[in-house]
């Protein structure tokens, strides 16, 4: 059995393909899951499930030892789209059932009523195409609405930005007072924490590298972390982050690396909670 750290259900450690087209998406994959790596976030907008599923078959571990989370995007809300959509993701994932289903975004500028995606979303799940449901980049206000819809069934994770230069208190506190964990995107601040010397010190305490240690301490407060990489030794070395353990001390000072620093920000995006 695995001994691999494991939150609401979901492997702690994660690798992230965001924009890694068709063979770079294939061949992190692979790196990932030869580094014992055993949860991979994709989404519809990656346009890359397709090389995800290959990777995991090539790899020749049991599809039932791979956690897989994909995203349903904001383009497929519209009315009876939904459960198509998915069908096409579990098509191209070579899969039944993922192991959680995200809304990757709410409806940009409110195109679509929430009330009805997440209807079509729970109709699906309710189907069986999902092991576990949630959110991605739902604000407090959203959160709490999806409470409601959800009714009985769970919001596994909402996963949204998150890092050491951003540290997202509002809706990361907002959702741990409801019992529910944060996936942290773009953790290593999309490679900004590179060279941070408080990070760089606090790694020399532990034989590791800053990147490292920013990964621990988002995993120290609790959060998912899916970093990314294209190159095999970094993708090992972010893997090996699950073994650190920080000191209250080290968890504190890295606190204080808050600057506000939001990477995710476009039009799309919702009013974020400040
Ligand atoms: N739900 C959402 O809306 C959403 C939004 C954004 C991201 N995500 C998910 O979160 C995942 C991670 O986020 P992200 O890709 O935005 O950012 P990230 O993981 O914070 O950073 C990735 C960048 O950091 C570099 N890097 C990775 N490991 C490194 C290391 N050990 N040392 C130095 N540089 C390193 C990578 O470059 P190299 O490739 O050259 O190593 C890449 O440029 C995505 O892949 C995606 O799955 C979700």
């Amino acid at each position: 059995m695995s001994t691999e750290p494991v939150v609401a259900g979901i492997p702690q450690m994660g690798y992230g393909t965001w924009n890694r087209p068709s063979e770079e998406a294939y061949q992190g994959v692979i790196w990932a899951l030869e580094a014992g790596c055993r949860h991979i976030d994709t989404a519809q907008g990656y346009n890359n499930e397709q090389d995800v599923a290959r990777a995991i078959k090539a790899s020749g571990i049991p599809r039932s030892e791979i956690f897989i989370t994909t995203k349903v995007k904001p383009e497929n809300f519209g009315p009876g789209q939904v459960g198509p959509s998915i069908k096409e993701s579990l098509e191209k994932l070579q899969t039944d059932q993922v192991d959680l289903l995200l809304l990757h975004w709410p409806s940009p500028q409110n195109k679509y009523p929430l009330e009805d995606y997440v209807g079509q979303f729970l109709a699906a799940f309710d189907a069986g195409v999902a092991k576990r449901i949630g959110v991605s980049n739902f604000t407090k206000a959203l959160i709490d609405e999806s409470v409601k819809l959800f009714g009985n069934r769970t919001i596994t994770t909402n996963q949204v930005e998150c890092h050491v230069y951003m540290q997202n208190r509002p809706i990361v506190d907002h959702c741990e007072k409801l019992g529910i964990p944060i996936t942290a995107y773009s953790p290593l601040a999309r490679g900004a924490v590179v060279g941070d010397p408080v990070l760089e010190e606090i790694g020399k305490a532990h034989g590791a590298t800053g990147e490292q240690i920013a990964l621990a301490f988002l995993m120290a407060k609790g959060a998912i972390v899916i970093p990314s990489s294209g190159k095999k030794e970094r993708i090992i070395s972010n893997f090996e982050a699950r073994k650190i353990a920080l000191t209250p001390a080290e968890i504190k000072r890295i606190e204080g690396l808050e600057k506000g620093m939001r990477l995710v920000n476009g039009s799309w995006c919702p009013v974020w909670d400040v």
